[in-house]
């Protein structure tokens, strides 16, 4: 373990003595602010390991006990490094969460020469904004995770005329997906401008699965014209159940209006259902409201709320002649 500052000690394992005290940490947090600190993800990762690395902090008391705790994620090669952090609500206002936060920048600029974070607050605590403002990130996204039963009836999905479903095909459906991706998410750029290399960072993650990703095609001439991507959570590497997720649902602004975004969303939550998952879960963007009331109609209901906060990033700089 190698000492970032005085009060954050970073270490990419963490001993099961540690586990249980940034877990009692988490509960602490959680009973006072009415809203757990850290993401189910996160959790599941620390009570039985992950597939993916991760960088802890530790910020502690003169006499040994845990006051603070960071979690980062650095595997995100599209978006960037992403952190959770938590300060005990009897150590609050001495600067611990400053310090975890400054921390985790120091982490990321050693990784990623545009160095960006992105913070992630669960429950929109205000304590949290005023932190995160205060060193230089904006406030960039509002989450809503909602979930369904799986177990609640589906009905049967009803495709526009002329459009079935069939499963992506990697390599051959990269290119025209890619088109679409750009036309459904034109007004979410985050989304809108992924690139081939963004899919094809996805299509080699563990739990990429053609079956799951399912596309609407135009019968009379193969034109793709929605997508469900279906991913399942815990499938493997994980001692948890496994949840089913709508990944990224999207249809191109030609046949909105058409029912085809509803009829795609039961056609992926059925194949989730046939994966035997009991559950789904999805994230939106609170301001996305077309696709919140989509999602209500569907019997999916706001399960939490998460703020992200982004660190206002370096330009990285080429060396001029
Ligand atoms: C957010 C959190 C980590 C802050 O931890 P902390 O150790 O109290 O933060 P610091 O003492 O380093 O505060 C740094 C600055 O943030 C701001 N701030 C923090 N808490 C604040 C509050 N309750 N009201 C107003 N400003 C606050 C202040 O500007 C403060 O600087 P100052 O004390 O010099 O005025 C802590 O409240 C927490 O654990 N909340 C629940 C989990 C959470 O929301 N995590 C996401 C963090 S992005």
């Amino acid at each position: 373990m190698t000492s970032l500052q005085p009060v954050a000690a970073r270490t990419d394992q963490l001993t099961v003595d540690e586990v249980r005290e940034v877990l009692a940490l988490a509960q602490a947090a959680g009973d006072t602010d009415g809203a757990y600190p850290l993401s189910e993800h996160v959790v599941l990762h620390l009570r039985h390991g992950g597939d993916a690395p991760a960088v802890h902090l530790l910020a502690r008391d003169p006499d040994g006990a845990l006051a603070g705790y960071a979690h980062l994620d650095t595997t995100d090669q599209v978006e960037g490094a992403a952190a959770e952090l938590v300060v005990h609500p009897l150590r609050r206002r001495r600067g611990l969460g400053r310090a975890l936060v400054r921390a985790a920048m120091d982490v990321t600029d050693e990784i990623d020469p545009r160095g960006r974070l992105r913070l992630w607050a669960h429950g929109d605590h205000p304590s949290a904004g005023a932190l995160a403002l205060g060193l230089g990130f904006v406030r960039a996204r509002v989450l809503l995770q909602m979930r369904r039963s799986l177990f609640a009836p589906l009905h049967e999905p009803r495709l526009p005329e002329g459009v079935t479903v069939r499963p992506f095909r990697p390599g051959a459906d990269d290119e025209a997906w890619v088109a679409l991706n750009a036309r459904a998410f034109a007004d979410h750029p985050d989304q809108g401008r992924w690139t081939l290399h963004d899919l094809r960072v996805r299509m080699a993650e563990p739990w990429f699965d053609p079956e799951g990703f399912l596309l609407a095609v135009d019968e009379a001439d193969g034109r793709l014209l929605g997508f469900h991507w279906t991913k399942v959570h815990g499938a493997r590497g994980h001692q948890h159940e496994p949840i089913g997720e709508v990944y990224v649902l999207g249809v191109d602004p030609a046949a909105h209006g058409t029912g085809l975004g509803s009829a795609l969303t039961v056609v992926g939550l059925r194949h989730l259902r046939g994966r035997g998952l009991d559950q789904a879960m999805l994230y939106v963007d609170e301001s996305n409201a077309r696709a919140v009331a989509l999602y209500s109609r569907l019997g999916f209901a706001r399960w939490s709320t998460d703020v992200s906060y982004r660190r206002i990033v370096h330009s990285v700089t080429t060396a001029s002649t």
